[in-house]
């Protein structure tokens, strides 16, 4: 990417994320904090897409900033992923919470939240033009594909959009953090990494890559 198209797709963001600061399109809006907008840098040539901002990112504004990160960004370094080259944002731009006392538990985002949301993701990936979007997740691929991708069967592999899209689905960071036991999370966080290795090789595309062909109503938001 030339400096002025990363000047550009900077631009571009920046206005982005202040009409998507005043979002209503959804109630969600009314519970959390801000609108929660994805990361530089505007010349990243990945995209991680994650389900939604937590407690935390909702207070501060910023996507991917607790426990999650700290696993993504080891993971992404022993997967030798240069971490300056990934975007990241997530399906859902307001935290989705259920109060309990003083705290603001996590709730999934629902097919509708999802779907509203999918506009601001669409322009994201307009304006960064990505060369891969990695899925972290149900929610991620589904806001991406515009339909339910079971993760378990599609983690690893490719899907590609009629559009040329091209989407790779892995678990969510915060699958692992879940995980009980002291194997269970080492050979979780293992297959997570392996999974994130694909990336540099998924970079210089090959079609033979591709698993599946999915018409990509994801265009047309
Ligand atoms: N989990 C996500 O999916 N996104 C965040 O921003 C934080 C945690």
């Amino acid at each position: 990417m030339s400096i002025s198209t990363n000047s550009q797709a900077s631009s571009k963001l920046d206005e982005l994320g202040r009409e998507a600061a005043s979002c209503q399109a959804y109630p969600l809006w009314k519970g959390a904090t801000q609108t929660v907008f994805g990361e530089r840098p505007p010349n990243a040539d990945v995209m991680f897409v994650g389900e939604q901002p937590g407690d935390r990112e909702d207070r501060e504004g910023r996507p991917f900033i607790g426990p999650a990160r700290l696993l993504l960004d080891k993971a992404l370094i022993e997967a030798r992923v240069d971490r300056k080259r990934v975007y990241v944002t997530n399906a859902v731009k307001h935290f989705k919470f259920e109060p309990r006392g003083k705290r603001r538990l996590h709730k999934r985002p629902n097919a509708s939240e999802i779907k509203i949301c999918r506009r601001w993701l669409f322009e994201e990936i307009e304006a960064i033009s990505p060369r891969l979007i990695v899925a972290l997740g149900a929610t991620a691929a589904q806001g991406l594909v515009g339909k339910v991708i079971p993760v378990q069967s599609n983690r690893g592999s490719v899907l590609t959009a009629e559009s040329g899209l091209r989407v790779f689905v892995t678990i969510h960071p915060s699958a692992l953090l879940r995980l009980q036991g002291e194997e269970a999370k080492r050979s979780g966080y293992a297959s997570f990494v392996n999974d994130l290795r694909s990336i540099e090789r998924l970079l210089d595309y090959s079609p033979d890559e591709t698993k599946s062909v999915l018409p990509c109503p994801a265009l047309n938001p």
